[in-house]
């Protein structure tokens, strides 16, 4: 009876921390954040409040040097910053060590502005390598790999080289490699930022289809048509700090 009554307890407590833990990932907290890069004493980011929640779109906007790809490489833990402290799922990134760094990474799916995938390999190979990169069983890779093709609309084309591939289909097949792990969180810096509008528009397709399953997406970006084809929440940054933050349908706004 004590035994039972002790199970179920522990189970309960072990649903809750679940709940509470789905309710919470994805959300993103910048508190007071600055960013002096040490070596040239750079101001990056200056004194940045900002929370995303869990699902939502949101652009980041400003012109070159404005501070974008400062503000998610802390949210990826590549930079700590100076002062202030970014909390993911309302943890403090900076107290994470080792192999929780690790995982913190894998809950974030990534995009450049340059693919960066494996040239010598084909669409296939490049996903299959990143799904044994994060560990996934074969029979599930396979899974995994087909439906990620199948969302950014590139499953005709797994057997070729990135070469082989248009600039705007290339970009897409690094998205679907961002989605193979089925991340809460997608960051996009710059992802259109080598396309001509009608290849960027096929990738906010993708990212859209992300959102649309329930991905927290970060699209740091100077395009206009890109915030004008998907009116949701825009963050102005300029000169390191946040001068606007319009919330969904806002506007480009950079002159
Ligand atoms: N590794 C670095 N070391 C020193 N300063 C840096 C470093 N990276 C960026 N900076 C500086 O920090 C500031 C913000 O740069 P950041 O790359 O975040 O801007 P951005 O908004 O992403 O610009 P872009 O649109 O050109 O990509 C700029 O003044 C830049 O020169
Ligand atoms: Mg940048």
């Amino acid at each position: 009876m004590f035994k039972t009554s002790i199970l179920f307890q522990i189970c309960a407590h072990k649903t809750r921390i679940q709940a509470s833990w789905s309710n919470l990932i994805g959300m993103i907290h910048f508190h007071r954040v600055t960013l002096e890069y040490p070596r040239t004493k750079t101001k990056a980011l200056y004194d940045i409040n900002l929370e995303i929640r869990k699902g939502e779109f949101l652009f980041l906007v400003g012109h070159s040097g404005a501070g974008k790809s400062s503000l998610l490489s802390l949210l990826l833990k590549r930079l700590e910053p100076t002062a202030g402290a970014v909390y993911f799922a309302s943890e403090n990134l900076k107290a994470l060590r080792g192999d929780r760094v690790a995982f913190h990474r894998r809950r974030i799916g990534v995009v450049f502005q340059d693919h960066r995938l494996l040239k010598d390999y084909t669409v296939e190979e490049n996903l299959l390598f990143a799904l044994k990169v994060l560990g996934v069983p074969k029979a599930e890779a396979e899974i995994r790999l087909t439906r990620s093709l199948r969302t950014v609309g590139l499953s005709h084309k797994k057997r070729s080289y990135p070469e082989e591939l248009s600039v705007g289909e290339a970009q897409r097949v690094a998205l679907a490699r961002a989605m193979l792990g089925d991340p809460p969180v997608i960051l996009a810096d710059e992802p259109t930022g080598n396309l001509d509008p009608t290849n960027a528009l096929t990738v906010l397709e993708a990212l859209k289809t992300a959102h649309a399953r329930g991905s927290t997406v970060v699209v740091a970006t100077h395009a206009r048509e890109l915030v004008e084809a998907y009116p949701q929440r825009v963050v102005v940054l300029k000169a390191g700090q946040i001068v606007r933050d319009e919330p969904a349908g806002g506007k480009f706004g950079l002159n």
